[in-house]
């Protein structure tokens, strides 16, 4: 274990990452973590995190010094490098102006955080503060040309200091220096893997179930399933998961989820065909927002009466994941869409306690888990799926018809896209059915149909996004293909706007 101790710094969770991706198990605790407490963890190595505030101010986030006299190694990061000089006597001044963003880094001194590491290399700054003097017993290690004291250590003791950040992918050498401090000097074993998660996992959750009962809403999303399977591994039956169709689903897609998780692990499963319910709520509804909020509280409507059905459970499984977290609105940034499947509990079900058993996993993290535990490739890597479904695929009011026809269009795109060599550079792409109808020829007759909208995008994180660029040859292949095989559309338009202005999804 490698411990990260939380100053409210930004890049919080990029430590965490970085640290995992180096096959290190790494926690993040707050700052106000007991020294009795980091002793009962006992972890190799200890990374104290950057932060907004001034280690000087009276009320800034400070350490017990006694866990400098621990052995443990200690990576102070930013804020932390200044509270480790700090701490042990140094002196922190306020700059008069800020380094920020891509600075020259160069390697003044022999150290062992910077075996192998080029001498001048990029690394990322953002400071204000910086430290003027060193506390006895250290040396400085790299500089940059406004900032003197770029890292320091006192190798004896095991204490690194670095004022830029090396988790941060713009830091050239970031991931070999994080490395050597892991592996040089910490001397950790590289045995965080997904199996062995799941191993901890299914240990942790038996013990906190005991004989108890679980409920699991299932909506065959990555982190759900995921989610589910980890605790059916740990606890089989006890377990029920209630997988709600709202008819709002891909072609296909209900069944998969069926067959998937039912069939194969052992839990209660009830699936409930609630296609009518959604519907009817949904008649006459042309606007976005309403759209949402009414399928994320029919949704827990439904899950409700049926969790009343099974009567009282212990806990609740929630396949919440980091960045939800983040997304909830934790923070302050406006609310673009209202999303449906985070934050909305069910208030009438009957249960003591949450467990998210995925909540300290990211996305990556939590498909090697998946694919650990036998779920198949193709919901593994399955690609966001709204919750709200192809309720926001569809603009104007969602009727039968529309899914029916959405569903056949969309899965031809699909179909088309994921045999062609196109796939692997295409994160999401999907159907739309606009609300447009337009003349068209067929045979001799007039027409008079839907025109669908084709949207595939290449993104990292879904925050932005390009539209990708598909060979026209394929465009006029799928689009052939849709307008043949598919009812009552005879107009293909695919859509070349990038994310931002536009998002993703139409709705
Ligand atoms: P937008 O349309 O905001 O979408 O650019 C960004 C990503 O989020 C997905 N999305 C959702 N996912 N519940 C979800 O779990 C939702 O309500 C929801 N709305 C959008 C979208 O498919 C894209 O990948």
């Amino acid at each position: 274990l490698v411990l990260i101790i939380d100053f409210g710094g930004q890049y919080n969770q990029l430590i965490a990452r970085r640290v995992r991706d180096l096959k290190v198990y790494s926690e993040i605790v707050p700052h106000t973590v007991s020294l009795e407490r980091i002793k009962e963890l006992n972890p190799k190595a200890i990374i104290f995190t950057g932060g907004p505030n001034s280690v000087y101010e009276e009320n800034s986030p400070k350490i017990n010094k006694e866990i400098f006299n621990l052995g443990i190694p200690i990576l102070g990061i930013c804020y932390g490098a200044q509270l480790i000089a700090y701490s042990l006597g140094g002196e922190v001044k306020k700059a008069e102006t800020r380094e920020y963003g891509k600075v020259e880094l160069e390697i003044i001194a022999e150290s062992k955080l910077y075996e192998n590491v080029e001498k001048k290399s990029v690394c990322w700054m953002s400071h204000t503060d910086y430290v003027e003097s060193l506390p006895e017993g250290f040396v400085v290690t790299a500089r940059t040309e406004s900032c003197k004291t770029a890292s320091f250590e006192n190798e004896g003791k095991k204490i690194f200091a670095v004022q830029y950040h090396p988790e941060v992918l713009h830091t050239q050498e970031g991931e070999k220096i994080i490395s050597n401090f892991l592996y040089n000097v910490a001397k950790v074993n590289g045995t965080w893997i997904m199996s062995e998660f799941v191993e901890n996992k299914v240990k942790e959750l038996r013990e906190k179930i005991g004989n108890k009962k679980v409920l699991c809403a299932l909506s065959g999303g990555v982190d759900s399933s995921v989610a589910s399977v980890l605790v059916s591994k740990a606890v089989g039956n006890q377990l029920t998961c209630i997988f709600v169709d709202h008819g709002l689903l891909r072609k296909n897609e209900a069944e998969q989820v069926e067959e998937a998780i039912a069939k194969n692990y052992e839990l209660n499963f009830i699936k409930v065909d609630a296609k009518d319910r959604f519907l009817n709520k949904l008649k006459g509804i042309t606007d976005p927002e309403t759209k949402r909020k009414i399928i994320g509280e029919e949704f827990i409507r439904v899950f409700e009466e049926e969790a009343k059905k099974i009567g009282e459970v212990d806990f609740l499984v929630q396949g919440t994941i980091y960045p939800d977290v983040i997304e909830s609105g934790v923070g302050d940034s406006a609310v673009i869409k209202s999303h449906h499947n985070v934050g909305g509990l069910p208030e009438n079900v009957d249960f003591k306690e949450i467990i998210e058993p995925l909540r300290d996993l990211f996305k990556d993290e939590v498909r090697k888990v998946g694919l650990e535990l036998g779920l198949p490739h193709h919901l593994v890597f399955r690609q966001p799926f709204p919750g709200p479904g192809l309720a926001i695929r569809i603009i104007g009011e969602v009727t039968e018809e529309k899914l029916e026809i959405l569903r056949e269009a969309d899965a031809i795109f699909r179909e088309e896209i994921m045999n062609s060599v196109e796939e692997p550079n295409i994160n999401q792409y999907f159907a739309v059915l606009t609300n447009i109808k337009s003349v068209g020829v067929m045979g001799d007759g007039r027409t008079y149909d839907y025109t669908i909208a084709l949207r595939a995008v290449q993104t990292i994180d879904f925050m932005t996004a390009e539209f990708a660029q598909i060979p026209w040859e394929l465009l006029g292949h799928i689009s052939s293909r849709i307008v043949n095989e598919v009812e009552h559309v005879n107009r293909i338009v695919y859509d070349i706007t990038n994310k931002p202005p536009a998002t993703i999804e139409w709705e």
